[in-house]
């Protein structure tokens, strides 16, 4: 079976010859690399702007007069113009830099939030979200006596929304924070109603992006979102660099996260002024050169174009759905249409464990994810335990796609199914 021919020219084969991880043996077989939501692999593009940088700019940022201190804050902030250029940000200023996604939404519940909600208040989730996306609302609600509440999902992952007139009956709303799409089931909530509801309810909406940023063009403000977040390491970048953007009067706003210095314009003993937007949520030295492989990131998806990568996605999304009906006993959770998913297939083999299947695929060089994906509450919704995850990411070829069909058919040999 080939794969439809729906999807732009993506040369895959180019691609993959950035990328050094993916000519590596496991096992004595080739990689088949099927863990993207997870992290990416690196081009080679990355690689060299980190140890470049390293080799020949290295100083910390926003200090030295001298050269390398200039040069390298010049390219930290060259860095944030990149991420501001491709969320469509409307200032630089909108653009912190965190350590990932999960920061930055923690960053948002432990000053916005903590500025914004009491008792009577509500923060409303789905049952959809990452750990990520839960934990810092739970936490919240806790701290500050407001309700958390959660839209619920149909058997196939789709977000309902005909709770939202309950929601709003039972206080006032503060919060809307949702995911751009699914990290477990790939499914893409109807985040435009929600932004509308939400600020019909005058509630912020904090935009989970770390699953879209890097496979499809994310521009906030067409969105209409207040806070959106991502991670750099899901998107060819290197860990430890994420971002948070948020409306620039909001972020104002706010109080600080963190403090130290770099976030301060003066500190007296008595008392200290915080420094203007984005450093004020910048405290301690930050990952610059971290920015830097981000920088290179950018460019390199934006060389390829995100759009030409989320095609590709969904075809090789709609190929892995169609190779994987032929395994017996396989059952794909979440959306059956692949139109309505990104690059990301859960599934369940009979009653084999998802880490035996994952254990077995290995053997093969083919990696899977099993478990819960930190999405346990949506795993449990489902009425399982855990499931194995296949993602695709700009460097999948069908090849890795037979390749994991392949090492199903043996999991269910070995097995004994
Ligand atoms: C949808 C989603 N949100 C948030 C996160 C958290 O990302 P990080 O661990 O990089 O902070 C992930 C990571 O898997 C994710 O898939």
């Amino acid at each position: 079976m080939a794969m439809r021919d729906t999807a732009p020219a993506l040369d895959v084969d180019a691609i993959r010859a950035d990328f050094p991880i993916l000519a590596r043996e496991v096992h004595g077989r080739p990689l088949a690399y099927l863990d993207s939501a997870a992290t990416s692999q690196k081009p080679r593009a990355v690689l060299d702007a980190l140890t470049g940088f390293y080799a020949t700019s290295n100083a910390n940022v926003h200090r030295g007069v001298y050269t390398l201190g200039v040069e390298s804050t010049e390219a930290f902030e060259a860095a944030r113009a990149a991420v501001a250029g491709l969320l469509n940000a409307a200032s630089t200023r909108e653009v912190v830099f965190t350590r990932n996604a999960t920061e930055a939404i923690n960053l948002v519940a432990q000053t916005h939030g903590r500025a914004t909600c009491g008792p009577g208040d509500v923060i409303v989730s789905t049952v959809l979200e990452h750990h990520a996306n839960l934990v810092p609302w739970q936490v919240l609600a806790e701290q500050t006596g407001a309700e958390l509440r959660f839209l619920d999902i149909d058997d196939e992952g789709h977000l309902q929304l005909d709770g939202l007139d309950a929601i709003s009956r039972a206080g006032r709303v503060r919060i809307v924070a949702v995911t751009h799409q699914s990290n477990t089931l790939g499914v893409r909530p109807p985040v435009a109603e929600l932004v509308r509801w939400a600020h019909a309810q005058g509630a912020a909406v904090v935009l989970d992006a770390a699953q879209t940023v890097p496979n499809r063009p994310v521009d906030v403000q067409a969105l209409g979102v207040d806070f959106a977040v991502f991670s750099g390491h899901k998107m060819l970048g290197p860990t430890g660099i994420g971002a948070l953007w948020g409306r620039e009067g909001l972020l104002q706003a706010m109080p600080p996260f963190l403090t130290g210095g770099e976030m301060i314009r003066s500190v007296r003993l008595d008392r200290t002024a915080w420094n203007s937007l984005p450093w004020k949520f910048e405290a301690g030295t930050p990952a610059y050169a971290e920015a830097v492989g981000l920088h290179a990131a950018i460019d390199y998806l934006q060389g390829v174009g995100l759009e030409a990568i989320d095609a590709h996605e969904h075809a090789i999304t709609a190929y892995a759905l169609e190779r994987l009906a032929e395994v017996p006993g396989l059952r794909v959770v979440g959306p059956a249409d692949a139109d309505a998913r990104g690059g990301v297939v859960s599934f369940v083999l009979d009653d084999v464990h998802p880490h035996d299947v994952a254990e077995i695929l290995d053997r093969h060089a083919v990696c899977v994810r099993a478990g819960h994906h930190c999405t346990q509450p949506l795993v449990e919704r489902l009425g399982l335990a855990a499931t194995v995850r296949a993602s695709f990411y700009l460097y999948t070829a069908p090849d890795d796609v037979d390749r994991l069909v392949e090492g199903l058919l043996d999991a269910r040999r070995v097995m004994g199914v």
